[in-house]
């Protein structure tokens, strides 16, 4: 439970509020890399409340320009990408992608475009993602060096998809274990029919719906496990889900192959972004990729029939909390279906919009099912006191070892869920000797 101001200040991103400038405290994705090619008109890009346009220069570097002219504010979508830079079409100014002014024609003065700097912002690319830090350039960050980000573009594949709702309710259905066998019990109940790595190692959690649940502050974040006693024909056992909360808005899975960026477009609408990877599968090729789109339920035909694309998203004729989602009720009757809805994303994101586009949070009643919930909000909190009393927010500035961070999951014999952690980590580093 959180009273008004204490949940304004955990979910809103614009550049004058505490959370806003918490996040711009670290580079975060923007769009997939092969989105953007060269000869690309420029692109709209909303982060954090703020718009942008995305193009690249004819060497191919990547560049991100404020939506408004550094001249008189015309905007930079209507603006012209031309061979080195960008060229805003009232008056000519041209820019390239580190805000060097290219030209100014409407000025007889020569000197004067280099006394300007252009309204860009820095963009790196990795992993097959742009990257952007929208923060006081004094204060940018070591660039976070992931493992995935080394592997062949084919072993990585890359989806983006946008909900109509605040960030941290997105977040939220990503450190609670306990939705798994309720919300999405047919998908998993399915998943034991599919010869698919991701559908076996989740069909276990149907069998214990409570599960215990614990959670590890760190450096970065925290890591949240949840705990299942498990009895079936393999014997009575324990088995734990450890995913890792990456602050500010990352979270990584038990499985340790899939890598989720929830980056708040502005208050009320948010962009989901997973990076699903795999050390030796071309997952990124046919036909696994259309095999893991089609279990997870991220095509393109999906996003656009729910309204999760940046085209569809807020159109009266896609499923939304006025037409209650679509839900089918007759399956629902019948049993075939228990949330009515056609797969896990639509879902996920039936239950994150439905509660509001940002939720109020003065009359939840969190529950011990929610321990990573409330650890969520401290920690996205701690981020935002830190950044406001001029201290570095959580995994900025402290040496983090990006390779060593990561979810994971094992049967527990006596040991702590906290032990196997360290013991990947172990196996990580000899396999890096
Ligand atoms: S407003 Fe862009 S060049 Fe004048
Ligand atoms: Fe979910």
């Amino acid at each position: 439970m959180l009273n008004h101001d204490s949940n304004q200040r955990l979910c809103r991103v614009g550049p004058d509020d505490a959370m806003g400038l918490a996040m711009r405290r670290y580079w975060l994705p923007f769009m997939a890399a092969a989105e953007l090619a060269v000869g690309d008109d420029p692109r709209g890009v909303e982060l954090l409340g703020e718009r942008f346009v995305a193009w690249r220069d004819d060497s191919g570097r990547a560049g991100l320009y404020h939506q408004h002219c550094l001249h008189r504010g015309a905007s930079m979508r209507l603006a012209r990408a031309e061979g080195d830079g960008l060229r805003c079409i009232y008056h000519g100014w041209k820019f390239a992608v580190d805000g060097t002014v290219l030209d100014t024609p409407n000025v007889a003065d020569p000197k004067f475009k280099e006394r300007i700097q252009g309204r860009t912002f820095p963009v790196r690319e990795a992993g097959g993602l742009l990257w952007t830090y929208l923060g006081p350039r004094a204060q940018e960050p070591q660039f976070p060096h992931w493992p995935w980000m080394d592997l062949p573009d084919a072993q990585r594949l890359i989806t983006r998809h946008v909900e109509e709702c605040n960030f941290v309710q997105v977040i939220e259905g990503l450190v609670d274990s306990s939705h798994l066998g309720l919300l999405h019990m047919n998908g998993l109940q399915q998943s034991g029919d599919v010869d698919l790595g991701f559908a076996q190692k989740v069909n276990s959690m149907q069998r214990n719906l409570a599960p215990r649940l614990d959670v590890q502050d760190t450096d970065f974040g925290f890591y949240y496990a949840a705990l299942r006693e498990i009895e079936d024909e393999q014997g009575a056992r324990t088995e734990a889900r450890i995913a890792a909360f990456v602050a500010p808005c990352c979270v990584l899975n038990p499985n340790g192959d899939i890598a989720t960026f929830v980056v708040p477009m502005d208050d009320e609408r948010t962009a989901f972004i997973h990076i699903f990877w795999s050390e030796t599968q071309a997952l990124n090729r046919e036909p696994l990729r259309s095999q893991h789109l089609e279990f997870i339920g991220l095509t393109p035909a999906v996003l656009d029939a729910f309204g999760l694309t940046d085209e569809t998203l807020g159109r009266a004729d896609r499923p939304n909390p006025r037409n209650h989602f679509h839900q089918d009720r007759a399956a629902m009757r019948q049993g075939t279906s228990w949330s009515g809805l056609p797969g896990l994303i639509e879902e996920d994101v039936a239950a994150s919009v439905s509660a509001g586009a940002l939720r109020d949070r003065q009359h939840e009643m969190l529950s011990i099912a929610d321990v990573g919930v409330t650890r969520l909000y401290r920690t996205l909190l701690a981020c935002a006191d830190a950044v406001e009393q001029g201290r570095a927010p959580l995994g900025i500035g402290r040496g983090v070892d990006w390779s060593q961070v990561q979810g994971t999951h094992g049967v527990l014999a006596s040991e702590d869920w906290r032990d196997l952690i360290a013991r990947r980590q172990e196996t990580e580093s000899e396999g890096a000797a």
